[in-house]
Parts: structure tokens; sequence; C-alpha cells
């Protein structure tokens, strides 16, 4: 177990699912790569706010990625990957891509619905990822 793939949104899943990482990190001496994805989809693409919206997005990604590596040990080595796109097809392809052994997310993010298990980014990357999956509650 070398590289773990952390996908991080700010929300209280992906921060326990940080303190879990941490903890795995340390005691298999594995390098966390942490993932955020500004969702675009969400954009009205023609709008004319677009591009602003997508770079607000972008330096939030930035606070978020910033914060990951001051909340795990620092005995970790640690690397951070800003990604546009759909969330959930991104973090398959950059798992893929990073060849990472496991990733390590939260069962739910920052999304309206309560009351569900699995939200559907965290849904998407068990069903489709190759490598193993830890979801954190
Ligand atoms: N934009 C993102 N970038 C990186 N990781 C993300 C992103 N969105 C979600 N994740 C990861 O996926 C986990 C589960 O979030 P998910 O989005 O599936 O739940 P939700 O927001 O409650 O549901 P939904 O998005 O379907 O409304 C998060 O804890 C985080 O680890
Ligand atoms: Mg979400």
């Amino acid at each position: 177990m070398q590289k773990i793939l952390v996908p991080v949104d700010g929300s209280d899943s992906s921060e326990r699912a940080l303190d879990r990482a941490s903890e795995l990190a340390v005691a298999l001496k594995a390098k966390l790569i942490f993932l955020y994805v500004a969702n675009v989809n969400q954009l009205a693409v023609n709008s004319c706010l677009s591009a602003e919206l997508l770079e607000a997005m972008n330096k939030a990604g930035d606070v978020i990625l910033t914060h990951a590596e001051e909340r795990v040990s620092e005995s970790i080595e640690t690397e951070r990957v800003l990604e546009t796109g759909s969330p959930a097809s991104a973090i398959v392809d950059v798992a893929e891509e990073c060849e990472a052994d496991m990733i390590i997310m939260g069962s739910r993010g920052l999304g309206l619905v309560k009351g569900v298990l699995l939200g559907s980014v965290s849904q998407y990357v068990v069903e489709n990822a190759k490598c193993a999956v830890m979801v954190v509650k």
C-alpha cells in the first residue's frame, strides 16, 4: 500500500475520511494524494459568470487542499491535485492515472439530501473504481 487517494470536498464526512487516511498513511508509510474536483457541470456553460464561478471554485479548492495538508500528520508525504469536471468520474480517472492502491473518501458530502447512506459521488466511486475504496461515515 504505497499511494492512497483522498478526494476532499470540505464536508464533515470528508474531514473524518482525512483523519482515517492520516492514521493509515502513518502506519503503512504511504503517500497521500489529495484531490479536489471543481464541478463545472453545475455551472451554466454559456453564462457570462462561468469564468468567474470556475475561478471561485478553484480558489475554494486551494483552501480545501491546503487544509487537508495541514490536518494530516506532518510525517506523511503528500501531493495535491486540482481537477475540473464531474467529481465522480474524475476521482475514478485520477485513481487510475496515479496508480492509487486505495481511495479513502467520505460517505456523504456537501449535498443537501439527508438520510441516504451514500452520496452520488461515493456511490459511483465504489461501483467504478478498480482499486479498493474505504468509505468513511
Ligand atoms: N468535488 C469533489 N471533489 C473531491 N471529492 C469530492 C467532491 N465531491 C464529493 N467528494 C468526495 O465524495 C464524498 C461523498 O460526497 P457525495 O458528493 O457523494 O455526497 P453528497 O454531497 O452528500 O451527495 P450529492 O453530491 O449526490 O448530493 C465526500 O466526502 C468527498 O470525499
Ligand atoms: Mg456532493
